[in-house]
């Protein structure tokens, strides 16, 4: 979380910076401000978002080719201009935009104050400032190597960028835990926490790794690992283009992206399911297959959405492979213990690759010896270099905070590797693969007709808008839908949803049900419908209000629902896929009929990059 940007060269660097805050936006909004260099350093910043800083900047001309921008989620000290970033150190000598945690900041700082070093902020970030300040004035040292001492003394993550008012033809960026990228142009740099921004200039990027240290003049950049050896920079090619992080004519990136499913899906298993030959390839895990058809477990880590993908990934795998398999958060993982061997496998989801729990997870369970793969979205982001092998989703870039397109992709990454594996094993009869191959390709065109329910969902929405609670069901495959339904309610509308398996609406959350709050219930044609039925009839037997999403044709439940909502026809496997189509939509809907913002809602971000 929080947006980092920086620019060298001969271009002014704020419009640069503008632009490539408002692309990385949705990596924190509480603030934003901007440092340009040219002679002096000047600081702009203010609590609020880009468009605040914007307005607050004014109209005056502002010059300097060198510049740096940030973009905050707020960890250390509230919201408000003064913990705004970029920081000055007290001297006046740097100024930095930081994005991580500086774990042992408190007694940094109070060392620091011992030595009448004055804070004007509540942040960590303005401690590290202070303390490259600090060794710079007392010791015979240039900027780097202040930029480094100060970093051998701090414990936590970060990726930043300083500019030193002394040095001033040159940016100083570091990285351990929280990603950067530099993007390369003819005699120019550009810096962002992602590509986002820096695609519309170049397609030339380099990764930084943990522990680098990158120092940028206009016509040269040096790189060097936590070794202090300079390193030669690999530089590798975006393979997105600047279309693909627009609107697109949308009225936001949420709706843009559940419009987007179907390509996306497709995108992610283009060349995987082979309709011509009834085959299945996934090059990512050729490798480790081997091992994979052995394995006698397989743990799934995520967070959030990435999480409910995983727990539909725990009915894949024991259905289709007959691989036993635990999900786990991977917030509470590393920090009860658990029980690894080293002929488990890992499996990592993460859109953005760079949620900093799954990778002290995925560090973790390299330790105990596991093979650890990954399912993600972003390429080169930190998931993908960690772990062992793996699958990329080609989601294209996600930017609505609620997690959307990259759910449908990763559970299509899931269902690959189960039926291939599958296969391999021995459990699939090649009859029943072949058949899965062929249903694995209707899904797309299924979920466009799902899409065209929209106005249908739509009017639904504008009945429950006002709502309080609201309750979300589901059994088997399709209970991590549920889950995932009542996640996007409540994070995008601020209503309080909760998701369960409709079984166990009986043992507790029955007590919740009157005429007020509607049940949501998905109950698509499966093993388990007649049992979802009843769980209907229990809703409706005690006045509540069913909205379910059912099977086309479905009359049964038409007749006991409030409303229902269609979907093509699909088994278990790829229902999960369709089903969490419409909760999608019905989400969007309520949350821009609340009037919320729903590609930035409130105190989240897109990528978590602290603990
Ligand atoms: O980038 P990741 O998939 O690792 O992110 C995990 C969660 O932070 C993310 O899914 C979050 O829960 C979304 N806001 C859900 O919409």
């Amino acid at each position: 979380m929080c947006g980092i940007v920086g620019y060298i060269g001969d271009r002014e660097a704020l419009p640069v910076l503008i632009n490539g805050l408002k692309r990385l936006e949705y990596r924190g909004y509480d603030s934003a401000g901007v440092a340009l260099l040219r002679n002096q350093i000047d600081v702009y910043k203010c609590k609020g978002k880009v468009s605040d800083l914007e307005r607050f900047m004014g109209d005056a001309p502002h010059s300097g080719n060198i510049g740096m921008g940030h973009t905050r989620w707020a960890t250390h000290g509230e919201p408000n201009d003064v913990n705004a970033h970029p920081h000055t150190s007290y001297n006046g000598k740097f100024v930095i935009i930081h994005n991580g945690i500086i774990e042992n900041y408190a007694r940094l700082r109070e060392r620091l104050k011992e030595r009448g070093v004055h804070f004007k902020s509540e942040t960590d970030t303005e401690v590290l400032c202070n303390l490259i300040g600090y060794i710079y004035e007392n010791s015979e040292v240039d900027a780097e190597m202040a930029v480094r001492l100060a970093l051998s003394k701090v414990v936590g993550a970060y990726g930043l960028v300083v500019m030193c008012v002394d040095e001033p033809d040159k940016l100083i960026a570091a990285r351990k835990g929280s990603p950067l990228v530099i993007g390369v142009g003819n005699e120019e740099y550009f810096l962002a926490s992602d590509a986002t921004p820096i695609v519309e200039y170049t397609k030339s990027v380099i990764y930084l790794n943990d522990g680098d240290v990158a120092i940028i003049r206009k016509e040269q950049l040096i790189l060097k690992t936590s070794a202090q050896d300079v390193a030669v920079p690999k530089v590798q090619q975006l393979t997105f283009d600047i279309g693909e992080i627009d609107k697109g004519g949308y009225e936001h990136f949420m709706l843009k992206e559940i419009f987007e499913q179907p390509q996306s899906i497709e995108d992610t298993f283009r060349g995987r399911v082979r309709a011509d030959e009834l085959e299945l390839h996934l090059g990512g895990l050729y490798e480790v297959l081997p091992q994979l058809v052995e394995a006698k477990r397989i743990v799934i880590i995520g967070c959030g959405t990435s999480w409910h993908a995983g727990l539909v990934g725990e009915y894949l795998f024991e259905d289709l492979a007959r691989i036993p398999v635990e999900v786990e958060y991977a917030s509470e993982f590393r920090y009860r213990n658990p029980i690894i061997h080293k002929d488990d496998i890992v499996i990592a989801i993460s859109q953005s690759g760079e949620t900093a729990d799954t990778l002290a997870a995925i560090k973790l369970a390299k330790e105990k010896g596991a093979l650890v793969l990954g399912i993600c979205n972003v390429v080169g982001s930190s998931i993908p270099r960690e772990t062992d092998a793996g699958v990329y989703t080609h989601a294209g870039p996600e930017i609505g905070v609620a997690s959307t397109k990259a759910f449908t992709c990763q559970v299509t990454v899931l269902a690959m590797m189960a039926i291939l594996i599958g296969k391999k094993k021995g459990v699939l009869s090649t009859e029943r693969y072949h058949d899965l191959i062929k249903e694995f390709i209707k899904v797309p065109a299924k979920t466009q007709r799902i899409l065209a329910l929209a106005d249908h969902i739509k009017k639904i929405a504008s009945l429950y808008q006002n709502v309080t609670n609201a309750l979300y069901l589901g059994r088997g495959y399709l209970f991590p839908v549920a889950l995932e339904g009542a996640l996007k309610l409540k994070e995008i509308s601020y209503i309080h949803a909760e998701g369960y398996p409709a079984a166990e609406m009986k043992h507790g959350p029955i007590a919740l049900i009157d005429d007020k709050m509607p049940v949501v219930v998905v109950a698509t044609k499966d093993s388990s419908y007649e049992k979802i039925v009843s769980n209907i009839q229990e809703v409706k037997a005690r006045s509540g209000i069913v909205i379910a999403v059912v099977t086309e044709g479905d009359t049964v439940i038409r007749d006991m629902a409030d409303h229902v909502i269609e979907i093509p026809e699909a088994e278990n496997v790829y229902a999960t896929l369709l089903s969490v189509v419409p909760l999608q939509l019905l989400s969007y809907y309520i949350a821009v009929m609340r009037g919320c913002n729903v590609d930035q809602p409130r105190n989240l971000a897109k990528s978590v990059t602290v603990e």
